[in-house]
């Protein structure tokens, strides 16, 4: 018969070789970058380089961005995303070579925060290759200009809705006028991603009074050219509305980080380095959104970026909050127009300022996959009286 302490021998010894397994399983890929001589990041087990994510501390896009930000002129590091292996791009052209140029050797996105729930997977989030395309050819003529302009027809009675429902709000609160913008989400019901960035331009409209008056002002001569009616032809006129959603999207990228997978073996360009299938390539729209190379004083919000005189000097594949290549967002189009149309609306009618609780600094929610305003954006609303 085994002794008691020959058991707890035993016993210890077999957690030990369980330990051992599990660290050697979950640690298998960590010396991936080290063996194609990538400099990287050193990972912990389990949590790769995600530790502070993965303890709620920061959100997924601010990781990104610090590693961007620390990065100074490298153009690339190793990273791991749990234990799957990750090229984190810093420099735009090989960023530009990936997305575009070759883009069949990093045919699908990689993380999707949607494509692991089943109902999505049928979707272009979900699929891959073939079948990404054929569906992606098959959704496209939905979103040309003509069916555009037809979707603008029932956006437009949505946003007059939206105009009654404020103003019910706004008359209910005996307190003062104290909303908070995520209720715009009744416009752009279902897309977070516009109705989150129609918050942000609120944010910045309410701590930026100028470019607000400026903008109202110049909505007015709009409706006043196009009989007091907001149509199609005058909302696309306005072309500094386009500028200020533009500089939203600039300084506030929803959708912070782009996701690639190398579906084909890959060398990157101009060195003996060959990516395996598999591999995940990221880069940070956020980072390189605030970085003064390409935008001075990026914490500044200067709608004046995105005009006809300036825009041209962004170079390419700068502004990225769409995305860029084949996966390009299909809905460009239609988010543009549905948050124009939502911010027009209400700066046709209220003025809007920033309150007690509004936030100074802009934080994000962690606990969102999109970077989301952590305290919602509470603002004041009063009714703009002619
Ligand atoms: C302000 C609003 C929006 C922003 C900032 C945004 C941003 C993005 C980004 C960054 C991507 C990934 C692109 C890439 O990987 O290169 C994407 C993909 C996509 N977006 Fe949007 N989006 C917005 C609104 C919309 C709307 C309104 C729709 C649909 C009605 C839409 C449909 C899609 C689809 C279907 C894809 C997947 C494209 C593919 O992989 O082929 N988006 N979007």
């Amino acid at each position: 018969m085994m002794s008691l302490s020959t058991g707890a021998a035993v016993l210890v010894a077999l957690l030990v070789g369980v330990a051992g397994a599990l660290y050697a399983y979950f640690t298998r890929h960590f010396g991936y970058w080290r063996r194609l001589g990538v400099p990287y990041l050193r990972p912990l087990p389990i949590a790769g380089n995600l530790k502070d994510v993965l303890l709620f501390r920061k959100h997924f896009g601010v990781v990104l961005r610090d590693v961007y930000t620390q990065m100074k002129d490298q153009p690339y590091v190793g990273m791991f995303f749990f234990d799957q292996p990750v090229l984190f791009v810093k420099d735009i052209e090989l960023w530009k070579t990936i997305v575009i140029k070759d883009c069949d050797h990093f045919e699908d996105r990689g993380l999707s925060p949607l494509k692991s729930l089943r109902v999505f997977s049928e979707t272009l989030f979900g699929l891959k290759g073939k079948k990404w395309k054929q569906l992606r050819t098959k959704l496209s003529p939905a979103f040309t200009l003509a069916n555009i302009k037809k979707i603008y027809i029932l956006l437009e009675q949505k946003a007059a809705n939206l105009d009654h429902y404020f103003d019910d709000v706004v008359k209910s609160d005996m307190d003062g006028d104290v909303l908070v913008a995520q209720a715009l989400s009744f416009l752009a019901a279902g897309f977070d991603t516009t109705s989150t960035t129609m918050s942000y331009a609120l944010y910045e409209l309410a701590m930026n009074e100028d470019i607000q008056e400026q903008l109202r002002t110049q909505l007015q001569e709009t409706m006043e050219k196009h009989d007091g009616k907001l149509t199609y032809q005058a909302l696309q006129s306005v072309n500094y509305l386009d500028m200020i959603f533009s500089e939203t999207l600039r300084k506030y990228p929803v959708y912070p980080f782009l996701d690639r997978t190398c579906t084909k073996t890959y060398r990157m360009p101009g060195t003996d380095i060959v990516l395996d299938k598999g591999v995940f390539a990221f880069t940070s729209i956020l980072g390189i959104q605030r970085d003064p190379q390409y935008f001075p004083e990026p914490e500044r919000f200067d709608p004046e970026r995105f005009s006809d005189a300036n825009r041209g000097n962004i170079p390419s594949c700068c502004f990225m909050s769409f995305g860029e290549g084949p996966h390009k967002c299909l809905g460009l189009r239609l988010g543009y127009l549905q948050g124009k149309l939502g911010i027009a609306h209400i700066i046709l009618n209220y003025r809007v300022h920033p309150c007690a609780s509004t936030p100074k600094k802009m934080e994000f929610n962690l606990h969102s996959f999109l970077i989301s305003p952590r305290d919602g954006v509470p603002l004041k609303f009063t009714r703009v009286t002619n």
